[in-house]
């Protein structure tokens, strides 16, 4: 999917908390080298480096129009443009690390073996995903999208959330793993600004849809979202919109 930088930037607080609670949790001390899988403008990337100073840092992500932001500001990173789900480089990493990156891909079973297979001994996998797939701001996509007035052009693109209950992580991850905390937190995010529910969706989500649209269809499709989405999220007396949003977090030591 093509992504756009500033409309993923615009709730920049908000996506940035659950990354630092990640980084938090993370156990290691001094990683000599480490991977950034899904960095997306390098935000986060940026902080792992603030945090590791001496340790070799490579972000990875698929998009380039991502990736041309990343390499604005000078930050002694490696960037590099890789799909995750061919990733396969040949050495292991101290800490391989994805922050709302890896609900992108499919088949999580297959996928987290592999990305364990990357960590060194010692070493650490800390991921932080969405989980939000069954409130109404992604079930409204899913509902309008299989509609009869737009399931021909857009049904094809509907993915099955991949992110699995937190437990079955645990059972793939348990036999492998010296220890593991896995945890979810639902953050109340309060958002300013006109619809900032279907704002937030249209920077990732929704992105997909409307950018397999013509113009004129795309617009009426957001126009009904956007009705859906804010009888679904009201404003609050003080102007304000809650969107409690769930996030799944887990740190393995291997
Ligand atoms: C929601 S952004 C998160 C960016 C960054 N990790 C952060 O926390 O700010 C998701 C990123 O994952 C990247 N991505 C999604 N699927 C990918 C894939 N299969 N391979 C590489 N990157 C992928 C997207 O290009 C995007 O930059």
């Amino acid at each position: 999917m093509t992504w756009d930088p500033q409309q993923y930037a615009r709730f920049s607080g908000q996506r940035l908390r659950p990354a630092l609670d990640l980084i938090a949790r993370i156990p290691a001390e001094y990683p000599r080298t480490v991977v950034d899988l899904g960095c997306g403008t390098g935000n986060v990337t940026r902080i792992l480096r603030e945090r590791w100073p001496r340790a070799g840092i490579t972000g990875v992500d698929g998009s380039p129009q991502m990736l041309t932001e990343a390499r604005k500001l000078e930050s002694n990173i490696a960037w590099e443009q890789i799909d995750v789900a061919a990733w396969s480089p040949p050495e292991k990493f101290d800490l391989v690390f994805s922050n709302a990156a890896l609900h992108w891909l499919d088949d999580h079973p297959a996928l987290f073996v592999r990305l364990c297979a990357k960590v060194a001994a010692g070493g650490v996998l800390a991921v932080q995903m969405p989980r939000n797939f069954g409130a109404p701001s992604h079930t409204l996509i899913h509902e309008l999208a299989a509609s009869p007035a737009w399931r021909d052009a857009l049904a094809g693109l509907l993915r099955a959330q991949p992110v699995l209950a937190p437990e079955a992580y645990y059972r793939l991850l348990a036999p492998v793993a010296r220890t593991l905390d896995i945890w979810e937190t639902e953050y109340l995010q309060v958002l300013e600004g006109n619809n900032p529910v279907a704002e937030w969706t249209k920077g990732t989500w929704l992105a997909p849809l409307l950018n397999a649209l013509a113009p004129p269809a795309r617009a009426a499709f957001e126009a009904e979202y956007r009705r859906r989405v804010a009888q679904a999220y009201p404003r609050q007396p003080d102007g304000k919109t809650l969107f409690p949003f769930r996030r799944l977090f887990i740190v393995a030591g291997l």
